[in-house]
């Protein structure tokens, strides 16, 4: 990997599309401690709550010239296209609580929640702001327990990710501007019944934030205990596609310690906060006006709780235009394995900086396919169909 900030053009299906790997001035991986262990066994009471598969990616392993690409697949996590189910039921519970004052029991349940809520008399509304998948899963989780909600959006946002929260019961309110706009938006609908469930943080909202963070540990800690039983070896590239970082966050604390050579962190070059923050060393906000394909991924501000984890926990950014994630999407789709255009990203982000990574047939390279094809008709276009 070169030192400091390197830019290239690279030429792509007759265009010219642009990547940019930028070593991290402040990587201080066993800085990173390890999150709370509180979530798995919450997660492990939910209705149709199973472990999601690591598949083993052999054409795409080809393409990057490495000699294993393991490839944890979210595309079905409880019956929903994506990871975040995870970040929203245990920030929902547990931001729930805090709202009725009530202190979390020995273990943990959504059941268990949903009755007490029923005994209390208390009519509290969730909400949440979103691009997408983190709004469907809090929608989800009002209506197992048995609450309305109330879900963000910014303008733009495709037909399909809309109807999919409506699907769940949410209703869906259209705010005019960004993702970091529909965040205040949601922020000033905070009072004594409706809960703010969000999943990045700013200053005096931590908690439920922190919380998303910790929800995510699940699926790192499904992976770890795949490599400790010896189902997968350990890998040496891990890469995070980064939005406002509490993904990325959670992998960091998990992997920061372990031996990989390598974590990537990977953000679309439009919406590239976390990198410009890394090289700033503070948080600084990008303008993120809301044109790349990768919309889980484009936000203008990191999460203030998960920053610490992600400056020091990774080696390197990789920033990247929409074409490799398009590509990415088409790569998996050969292994037999389908991607939403967020979820393809980190993968992405090595296809597109192999050579500057170093990428070799030594290398067992882990990456999260965070979500499956959760805008169709682009999924469609992508493949030539
Ligand atoms: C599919 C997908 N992948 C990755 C992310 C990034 O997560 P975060 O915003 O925590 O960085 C998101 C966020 O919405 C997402 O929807």
């Amino acid at each position: 990997m070169g030192a400091g900030a390197a830019s290239r053009r690279v030429p792509y299906h007759g265009a010219m599309a642009a990547s940019r790997l930028v070593r991290n001035p402040h990587v201080d991986r066993a800085s990173v401690t390890e999150g709370s262990a509180a979530a798995p066994a919450f997660h492990a009471s939910l209705p149709g709550f199973a472990p999601t598969p690591i598949r083993r990616a052999t054409t795409t392993a080809a393409r990057l010239g490495v000699g294993t690409v393991l490839v944890k697949d979210e595309s079905r996590r409880m019956g929903m296209p994506s990871f975040k189910i995870l970040g929203a039921s245990w920030a929902c519970y547990r931001g729930i609580l805090a709202k009725l004052g009530v202190t979390p029991g020995p273990a943990p349940s959504l059941d268990a929640l949903r009755d007490f809520l029923a005994s209390s008399g208390r009519d509290l509304v969730l909400v949440a702001a979103t691009d997408g998948n983190h709004g469907r899963a809090v929608a989800r989780v009002a209506r197992i327990l048995g609450l309305p909600a109330i879900v963000l959006v910014p303008a733009g946002t495709v037909a399909s990710r809309v109807e999919a929260i409506e699907g769940e019961g949410a209703e869906v309110r259209v705010v005019d501007g960004t993702y970091d706009d529909t965040i205040a938006a949601s922020a000033a609908l905070d009072d004594a019944n409706h809960v703010v469930v969000d999943d990045t943080s700013w200053e005096g909202y931590t908690d439920i934030p922190g919380w998303v963070i910790d929800g995510y540990s699940t699926m790192l800690d499904e992976v770890v205990r795949a490599i400790e039983a010896g189902e997968v070896p350990e890998p040496t590239v891990v890469a995070g596609q980064m939005g406002v970082g509490a993904l990325s966050a959670a992998i960091a604390r998990k992997f920061a310690r372990r031996p990989a050579r390598l974590l990537v962190g990977v953000e679309p070059t439009d919406a590239a906060c976390i990198t410009e923050s890394a090289l700033a060393g503070r948080i600084v906000t990008v303008a993120a006006e809301g044109h790349t394909c990768m919309a889980g991924l484009n936000c203008g501000t990191p999460s203030e709780i998960a920053f610490e984890s992600n400056l020091h926990g990774y080696d390197c950014f990789v920033t990247i235009a929409d074409e490799f994630a398009e590509e990415a999407v088409r790569v998996l789709h050969a292994d037999g394995i389908d991607a939403g255009e967020s979820g393809a990203a980190g993968l992405a982000g090595l296809l597109a900086e192999r050579e500057a990574l170093s990428l070799g047939e030594s290398d067992v390279v882990l990456v999260f396919l965070t979500e499956g094809p959760t805008d169709p008709v682009n999924f469609r276009r992508i493949l030539g169909e």
